[in-house]
Formats: C-alpha cells, sequence, structure tokens
C-alpha cells in the first residue's frame, strides 16, 4: 500500500486575550465569531493536519518553556499582540526565531518594519512606494517632509494598528486641530504621531499571498455611506459598526477590468511587500486618489484571518479560487517551504 504523504504536525499561536475579550463580549450578550486560532484549528484538522493550540500570555518565561517543549513542525503565528500590546508581536517573531522554530508569515524584522509607521515610510520614501507625505512630531523632535503644508491631514499614532487612535477627530483642517491632535496622541499613547496628507479617494485593500507574492484582486470598503459628520476614514467609529462594514465590502470592478490602474495598484503592492522584507502573506490599505494613483497607507503583514475578513475574501475571488481552507493550507505549505530563518535586506 503507497505510503500517504506526511502532513506536518501544527501548533496554532495566538494572543490570549482574544479569548478573553471573546468570552467578555458573550457575557455582554454580543454575537461573536469563533476564533480564529479556532477556525484555523478545525480547517486543518479536516483536512488531515494534526493541529493543538496555545494561548500565548506571560509570564514569559512560561511561554518560553511552552515553546520549547512544543514538537510540532511549524507554529501557525498568528499572534498580533501580546496580551493586547501590539508592540509585542514583533517580540514573539524573535522569540520564534532564537528557538529555531519553523513559523508561518513574516518575520520579526518585517514584523517592525511594518508596525512602525514612520520607519515603514522612510523605507517606502527610498523604494519609491508612493504613500503620502509626512512628518513625525515626537516631544522636542521633527522629522519629515517641509513640503506638507496643505489641509486636511491626518494625525495618527506611530505604533498601533486596529484604528487605536484614528477616529473622527484624526483628520485635521488648521493648526490649531493639528496641534491638539498632536498632543493628544503624545498624551494619550506615549507615541510619536505621524502627521500625513489627506488622501481624497477610495478605499482598497490588496491581499497578497505567496513568495513571491500573488496579488488578490482588491477589496473596495465603501465609506461614502458613513453619516455626514465623520471623516471617510476607517476609524473606530466605522469599524466597530460590523454590519456596516459587511454591506459595503466588495471587488470594484470598474478597477479590476482597468488593465492600467490594476498594473499601478499591483506594482506599488509587490514594491511595498519587498520594501518591508515581508513574508508567507500580507494585506496592503491603499488610498486611491480621485486620478487613479494609488497610495500606500499601511502594511499589515500577518493579517487577520478570518473567514470573513478581506483576506480570504479576496482568496475567494482570485482565479483559481481559494477557499478559506485552502488559504490556510497554502500558508502552511509556503511556511513549509521557505528558509527558517526569515529574509535578509539583500
Ligand atoms: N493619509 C491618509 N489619507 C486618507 N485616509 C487615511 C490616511 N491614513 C489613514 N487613513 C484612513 O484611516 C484608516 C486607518 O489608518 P491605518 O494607518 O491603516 O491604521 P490602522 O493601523 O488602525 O489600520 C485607513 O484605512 C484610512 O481609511
Ligand atoms: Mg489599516
Amino acid at each position: 500500500m503507497p505510503q500517504a504523504e506526511k502532513k506536518p504536525t501544527i501548533t496554532v499561536l495566538y494572543d490570549a486575550q482574544e479569548k478573553s475579550v471573546r468570552k467578555e463580549e458573550i457575557a455582554e450578550g454580543k454575537k461573536v465569531p469563533e476564533l480564529v486560532s479556532t477556525q484555523i484549528e478545525k480547517v486543518l484538522t479536516k483536512r488531515g493536519y494534526t493541529v493543538k493550540v496555545l494561548a500565548a500570555e506571560a509570564p514569559i518565561k512560561r511561554l518560553v518553556r511552552q515553546l520549547e517543549d512544543d514538537n510540532s513542525d511549524l507554529i501557525f503565528n498568528i499572534c498580533e499582540s501580546l496580551g493586547g500590546a501590539p508592540d509585542e508581536e514583533r517580540r514573539i517573531a524573535a522569540v520564534l526565531e532564537l528557538l529555531e522554530k519553523r513559523f508561518t508569515g513574516s518575520g520579526s524584522l518585517a514584523l517592525t518594519l511594518a508596525t512602525d509607521k514612520s520607519l515603514a515610510k522612510k523605507l517606502f520614501d527610498f523604494h519609491k512606494v508612493r504613500s503620502p507625505d509626512f512628518v513625525i512630531i515626537a516631544p522636542g523632535r521633527v522629522e519629515g517632509n517641509p513640503s506638507l503644508t496643505m489641509f486636511p491631514m491626518i494625525v495618527k499614532p506611530t505604533a498601533m494598528d486596529a484604528s487605536i487612535g484614528i477616529d473622527a477627530k484624526s483628520v485635521v483642517h488648521s493648526v490649531e486641530e493639528l496641534m491638539e491632535r498632536v498632543q493628544y496622541i503624545h498624551n494619550e499613547f506615549h507615541n510619536p504621531a505621524l502627521v500625513e496628507q489627506y488622501i481624497e479617494g477610495r478605499e482598497i485593500y490588496v491581499s497578497m499571498i505567496g513568495n513571491p507574492p500573488q496579488v488578490l484582486p482588491p477589496i473596495e470598503w465603501d465609506l461614502s455611506k458613513l453619516p455626514p459628520d465623520l471623516p471617510r476614514i476607517a476609524g473606530t467609529e466605522a469599524k466597530w459598526d460590523h454590519d456596516f462594514k459587511e454591506a459595503r465590502e466588495f471587488v470594484p470592478r470598474d478597477l479590476t477590468q482597468n488593465e492600467e490602474v490594476m498594473k499601478r495598484i499591483q506594482d506599488v503592492a509587490i514594491n511595498a511587500w519587498n520594501a518591508l522584507l515581508i513574508r508567507d502573506y500580507a494585506r496592503i490599505d491603499m488610498r486611491l486618489s480621485d486620478d487613479g494613483a494609488p497610495y500606500v497607507i499601511e502594511v499589515n503583514p500577518n493579517p487577520w484571518l478570518d473567514s470573513r475578513a478581506e483576506f480570504a475574501m479576496a482568496a475567494r475571488k482570485a482565479t483559481p479560487e481559494m477557499s478559506h481552507g485552502d488559504m490556510i493550507e497554502r500558508i502552511v505549505e509556503l511556511a513549509m517551504a521557505h528558509p527558517i530563518r526569515e529574509r535578509s535586506a539583500i
């Protein structure tokens, strides 16, 4: 009897806080989807993999021991934070690297570059990746582009995600509003403020998978139906309203049929991927200006893999079509094939 091909054994590593947040939401009577770690566990088990899950939490010494003792062939790393702190995402990857563990997604260097928006933008300038003009304002220090003089601008913390610190007041129209918001970012997040040119235009998410990456069909989030008093941004208010989000995300056919615009989107996406040394998969947030120029707003390595999120949606729309299970399995295959050490800069 021919021996069946042996599938790698897998440990799904995720931030334990996700579980406690979910419990609270259930207790509040909210309708909450299954954890992504559970979704991954289920789809891979169904496909014949041996899977377990590990919730990452402090104390770190215990986590390191748990990882050391783990004898799976692969860590499926969806830890985008530790105890909710996004800054620890890169350190978890660094621990996995030091322990010589094979894991999915980007390495610690890429996670460091991409999650610090100001570092990423400095690299974008060098690599000619179009992204909004910017200045960085830290207490007592200003760096950046002196040609940034036109309002509106948008003010963000340099190192946060999930729209933390991005809301209706982020878009500023005067020096007074700008100064106020910069101070708010300093006080609230102890983070330098990233001030960017506000790009009027369409909100586009570009998912990528592979080494080298395949660019999946873009997903647009139509923000035009937000209440008129809110700026047209994917800030806290818009993201909280899940129904609004799901109802208004789609593949923009006018763009996918426009070869010229698609080429621009693909080129800028691949350049951004390369500039930040991304591996396996990522989602790039863009704004498409009214004259059809794509601006990179943010690169998300290891984006959210929920079956209803933009990444899975883009995979389903790809040719050939990738189901949520196909997409998860593809990430496993990519991680099994890439070198155990992360990509280097050249
Ligand atoms: N320069 C900009 N011009 C226009 N909109 C922006 C700009 N920067 C951010 N936004 C809006 O704010 C949203 C969140 O910004 P982003 O930098 O992606 O933060 P997060 O890490 O919270 O996703 C974007 O999806 C976009 O709608
Ligand atoms: Mg974003």
